[in-house]
């Protein structure tokens, strides 16, 4: 069972955490990975209860390739809802998914705190917060520029 105790999970259920794996694990046999055969699946819940899910699509020209986290994000962001609540990340790898220093900071911009539930199909789950996992974030208020804000 998950501790409840992790930095800014008190806001997440058990149900919601499962909810999330389950769709991440689903999505995730969408995933276009030719080239690396690591398929990845991620599920982000906003505020509204919704549960955008997104997959890595990989490219010929293999700098192109997009992670299932920021189309997860992307898809959210298009349908209009910029609250997140938490994401869940699921592979098929040793250890539990975790999200690439880019997807880290693509998340940053919009959940900074944002608590990820990171899984492989052995069921192996880590728990953790965005800025655990990317301390010190970049983000708009390194701009001196007020009107950057
Ligand atoms: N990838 C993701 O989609 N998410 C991660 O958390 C790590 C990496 C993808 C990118 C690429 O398609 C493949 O996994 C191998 O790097």
């Amino acid at each position: 069972m998950i501790g409840m105790e992790d930095k800014n999970f008190y806001m997440v259920s058990a149900e919601q955490i499962q909810r999330l794996l389950e769709e991440a694990k689903q999505v995730r046999l969408q995933a276009y990975a030719p080239y690396s055969g690591y398929q990845v699946g991620a599920a982000l819940l906003t505020k509204s209860g919704r549960i955008y899910g997104g997959c890595n699509i990989e490219n010929a020209s293999y700098g192109a390739a997009i992670c299932a986290e920021r189309v997860a994000v992307v898809r959210a962001i298009a349908a209009g809802e910029t609250d997140f609540v938490a994401m869940a990340v699921v592979a098929d790898s040793p250890e539990p998914g975790s999200p690439c220093g880019i997807c880290r900071q693509f998340l940053a911009e919009f959940a900074p705190e944002l608590p990820l539930i990171m899984a492989n199909l052995d069921g192996k789950v880590r728990k953790g917060s965005l800025d655990e996992y990317l301390p010190y974030a970049f983000n708009k208020d390194y701009f001196r520029d007020e009107e950057a804000n």
